[in-house]
């Protein structure tokens, strides 16, 4: 990792991040125990905020965005990676998933009215796939890649 780049790394499930802690030394993140809708970060502490395949576990992901965005530095960017709306059922049944995907207008819609600009949401360019464990079904979703920048008080 570079040096002087400090990472703060928030799950709900302390066993996710004791993955983490395995797999990357601890003494570079900062690994705190949080729900994407109250994230344990103070106001505007973050340059950049990135979530992966986060959002569709989320009850509330719009209040999630706008959680992001507070934690967020004027300048700041959100980059969000998650699952284009499907209709695999089996994925919520076996999985923990509460959203089969999103809308990309949906999230448009969240990272504006959580005052960001520049939003971007587009094909990311691949695919993720799973399979059931109770049957043949198999899902392939594509995944879309979302961004936004919290404007600058400064300028104009
Ligand atoms: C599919 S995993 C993705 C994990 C990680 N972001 C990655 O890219 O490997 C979804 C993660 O979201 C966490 N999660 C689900 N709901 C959450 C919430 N409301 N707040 C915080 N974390 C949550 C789960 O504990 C799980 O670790």
């Amino acid at each position: 990792m570079r040096r002087g780049v400090e990472v703060i790394a928030v799950d709900e499930s302390e066993r996710m991040l004791d993955e983490l802690r395995r797999r990357i030394p601890v003494s570079v993140v900062d690994c705190r125990v949080g729900r994407a809708e109250r994230i344990p970060i103070d106001d505007g502490a973050v340059d950049y905020v990135f979530a992966n395949m986060l959002l569709h576990h989320v009850g509330e992901p719009s209040r999630a965005v706008r959680e992001m965005a507070r934690v967020l530095r004027p300048g700041g960017v959100v980059v969000i990676t998650d699952l284009d709306r499907h209709e695999f059922e089996f994925l919520r049944t076996e999985q923990q998933d509460r959203w089969k995907g999103f809308e990309r207008e949906s999230l448009s819609g969240w990272l504006l009215g959580a005052g960001l600009t520049s939003v971007v949401v587009e094909s990311l360019g691949e695919d993720c796939c799973s399979k059931s464990s109770k049957g043949d079904a198999e899902a392939t979703v594509s995944i879309f890649i979302a961004s936004g920048r919290k404007p600058d008080r400064f300028t104009k």
